[in-house]
């Protein structure tokens, strides 16, 4: 009996699944973080989803939210849209959203969530004010905005972080590990207030902002 007539065309799909070693080791402790706030039905927008990967294991573990993935790198949106091929439409195809570009949020509201894991700091500080200067045209008024990576907090830094900060500037002056405050702050200037903090493996943090909540976050 031959295969069904779709098996090649998904199979070529499949192969274009990216695979990324540091989302392998953090989605899971990002989903147990990040899937407990998620509404019933949560429709969640993310930045720079790179491979797809964290979509898929949120999806996996939330069978009723929607996700919608975005990049600018044609590469990863291949891989997004092979890995919403397991998720029957609940994973959109991916938009090609560059923060960096004016107008990037045009026709971007009603989502329960704003989702960015490992972009702020590899990306020029425009992503980051970019983003919260949109946010909350993005998100519902009880939405929420989830950051995840590594910060800088003067001397409490981590000496990786430290190291990661020089990596990163002598691969490009404009990247850097964030300092903390810097991000509370400028999210607080999109009418955002710092809920969560959550520690998690290697020195990264996870960050939870929402509309109009007192500041102070508290893990
Ligand atoms: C280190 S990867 C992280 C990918 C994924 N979020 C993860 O954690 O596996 C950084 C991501 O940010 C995206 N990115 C870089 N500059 C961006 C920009 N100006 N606007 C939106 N995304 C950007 C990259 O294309 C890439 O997917």
């Amino acid at each position: 009996m031959s295969d069904h007539p779709t098996a090649p065309v998904s199979k070529r799909m499949q192969a274009l699944k990216l695979y990324s070693p540091s989302a392998a080791r953090n989605r899971q402790a990002i989903c147990d973080v990040l899937e407990p706030r998620l509404p019933q039905d949560a429709r969640v927008l993310e930045i720079g989803s790179g491979t797809g990967e964290h979509a898929a294991t949120l999806l996996e573990a939330r069978p009723d939210i929607f996700w919608q993935p975005t990049d600018p790198d044609p590469e990863y949106r291949s891989s997004q849209t092979a890995w919403a091929q397991d998720f029957n439409g609940r994973m959109a195809q991916p938009l090609e959203l560059d923060l960096c570009d004016p107008g990037w949020d045009n026709d971007l509201e009603g989502f329960d969530a704003l989702v960015c894991i490992n972009v702020i700091h590899i990306s020029p500080i425009t992503v980051l004010n970019a983003l919260a200067a949109r946010a909350a045209s993005i998100v519902k008024p009880d939405g929420l905005v989830f950051l995840y990576g590594p910060y800088k907090e003067g001397e409490k830094t981590a000496p990786s972080n430290l190291d990661f900060d020089r990596s990163l500037k002598s691969r490009n002056p404009q990247w850097g590990v964030r300092d903390l405050d810097l991000v509370i702050r400028t999210l607080g200037e999109g009418g955002f207030a710092a809920l969560t903090r959550t520690d998690m493996p290697a020195n990264n943090l996870s960050l939870i902002f929402q509309p109009g909540v007192p500041s102070n976050a508290s893990s």
